[in-house]
């Protein structure tokens, strides 16, 4: 089984991409900083299931230090790394003009240089196997203004030159490199927006709602596949039409 890790796989839209992972044959390990009840079931679904698995390891990406250590204990427990879904991350909200550098800090090393860092080991591994599929998980706020986000924009949008550029530099290796950009969906990062923003946003969407957490794993798995083997350095947008 090919084994894929999902950095905050443990709830949200990293739980929902290691359901959908394992169910399409992957073995899936999803890494966080706590584990919870529903990582654990859908461990105990995969295995009933009998496509696929879900590993649970945990692991806090601001010790940007022990990421070499992590990678050394995922070699020694999986094997070879085959993808990997850059999807933790943090959405920490502020003005900028008041915001503490310790929060400007802190969003940075969650999600742009954390993602860097754990792509860099993943990599490796996948360059020695001749194939791999790497997929990081961006945000239409990236490139469209909102309030009170400008520093969780900018994390966002480095992922996007980051993804065009590796997809450039590892293509002859065969390795793919995208981007799933995810209007707003509800998870726990979204839970403080009241029900009259969510309606205002998805009135001003095309299809006139909101994508689910479905929505954004049916991109990564289709990112994942064979059949996205020609697909890289792309950005797939994922936001039922918001930014249209
Ligand atoms: N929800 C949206 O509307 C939306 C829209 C566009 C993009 N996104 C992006 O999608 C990704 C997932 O968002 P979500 O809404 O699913 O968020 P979420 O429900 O808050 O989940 C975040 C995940 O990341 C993990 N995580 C956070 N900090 C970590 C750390 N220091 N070390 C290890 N793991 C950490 C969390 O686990 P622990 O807290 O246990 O560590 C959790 O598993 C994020 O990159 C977000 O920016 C979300």
């Amino acid at each position: 089984m090919r084994n894929v890790i999902v950095t905050g796989g443990s709830r949200g839209l990293g739980l929902g991409m290691a359901r959908g992972l394992a169910a399409s044959g992957f073995s899936v390990i999803a890494i966080a900083r706590s584990r919870t009840h529903e990582i654990d079931e859908a461990a105990q679904e995969a295995v009933a299931a009998g496509t696929g698995a879900i590993h649970f390891l945990p692991f806090d990406f601001a010790n940007l230090d022990d990421i070499p250590a992590l990678f050394a204990t995922l070699r020694e427990q999986h094997g070879p790394i085959y993808g990997l879904v850059n999807n933790a991350g943090i959405g920490t909200e502020g003005v900028l003009a008041t915001m503490d550098v310790s929060k400007i800090e802190a969003l940075v090393r969650i999600n742009t240089i954390a993602p860097l860092v754990v792509t860099k080991h993943a990599v490796r591994s996948m360059m020695s196997a001749g194939n791999g599929r790497i997929v990081n998980i961006s945000s239409i706020i990236a490139s469209t203004g909102y309030s009170g986000l400008s520093v969780y924009a900018a994390t966002k949008a480095s992922l996007i030159g980051f993804t065009k550029s590796l997809a450039r530099e590892v293509g002859t290796l065969g390795i793919t490199v995208n981007a799933v950009a995810p209007g707003f969906v509800e998870t726990s990062m979204t839970g403080g927006m009241d029900e009259a923003h969510r309606a205002t946003i998805a009135r001003r969407s095309a299809l006139r709602r909101l994508p689910d957490v479905d929505d954004v794993v049916h991109a990564v798995d289709y990112l994942m596949s064979e059949r996205a083997r020609n697909v890289t350095g792309t950005v797939l947008t994922v936001d039922a039409g918001n930014t249209a």
